[in-house]
């Protein structure tokens, strides 16, 4: 993958600097966060991965990931300062209500694409979900979280910052099979593995073409490599 390294900046006078710029990671401590960070810093991507508490440092600064604490529910524009890219995989999860969805899953992720377009990040990857754009079609318990990914989607569609929306089926914890499908189709499920979805963000990064795309990610055939190679 290529690591990008930023022209020499600084105040008139100073000495300048190279610079290389990281990846700030929104939902670092999660699941799917947890994945693309160790592989993404394995691969030598610089990662910066946002966590909420200090006892969630231990175990990214042990894999030489470096950790910036950080809350959606509140200021967080320190944990983005010296980044060039932004993954939103945060989320509030099955377990809150839906004030929690509110105030995470879209106010939290509004608010990263407001900083995104205030800091000029390079490039958004954002984690939606499978048929966020129809969130009436999902059943009733899930639509406010639905409208939450949607309402997301379409604000950083309008937005100036380039981006991918990945909008991956119902998550599973197997291993990564590398290979997906981006069309749903009848008999072949509707999961993708959190491990496949981690390798998909890491190939929107290393694929110009990812950018301003939005895919549906399920398990399939294709190989991750090739779904932004054109
Ligand atoms: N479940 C599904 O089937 C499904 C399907 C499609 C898409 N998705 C989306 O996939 C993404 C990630 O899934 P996952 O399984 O990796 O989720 P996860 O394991 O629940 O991780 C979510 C992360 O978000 C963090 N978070 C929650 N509130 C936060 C806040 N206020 N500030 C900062 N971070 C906060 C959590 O922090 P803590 O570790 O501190 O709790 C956690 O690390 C989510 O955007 C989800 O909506 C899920």
């Amino acid at each position: 993958m290529n690591v990008r390294i930023l022209a020499p900046y600084g105040q008139p006078g100073q000495r300048s600097e190279t610079v290389t710029r990281s990846i700030l990671v929104l939902g670092a401590n999660g699941k799917i966060g947890r994945i693309f960070c160790k592989e993404a810093s394995e691969a030598g991507l610089p990662i910066r991965a946002m966590v909420r508490s200090e006892d969630q440092r231990e175990s990214f600064e042990t894999a030489n990931i470096e950790v910036v604490i950080g809350n959606l529910e509140a200021e967080f524009e320190h944990a983005a300062q010296g980044c060039d890219r932004m993954v939103f995989t945060a989320g509030s999860g099955a377990k809150t209500g839906a004030d929690k969805t509110m105030l995470v899953d879209l106010y939290g992720a509004i608010r990263a694409i407001e900083l995104s377009e205030k800091l000029t990040i390079d490039h958004f990857v954002m984690v939606s979900a499978a048929r966020a754009e129809a969130p009436l079609a999902a059943p009733p318990a899930m639509r406010h979280y639905m409208v939450a990914k949607k309402v997301a989607d379409d604000r950083l569609i309008a937005s100036s910052v380039p981006h991918t929306i990945l909008r991956p089926g119902r998550l599973t914890d197997l291993p990564a099979s590398g290979k997906i499908r981006t069309q749903f189709s009848a008999g072949d499920g509707v999961d993708i593995s959190r491990a496949n979805v981690a390798r998909c963000i890491a190939a929107a990064f290393e694929f110009p073409a990812a950018k301003n795309q939005v895919v549906d990610l399920l398990d399939g055939d294709q190989p991750i490599s090739t779904l932004f190679a054109s």
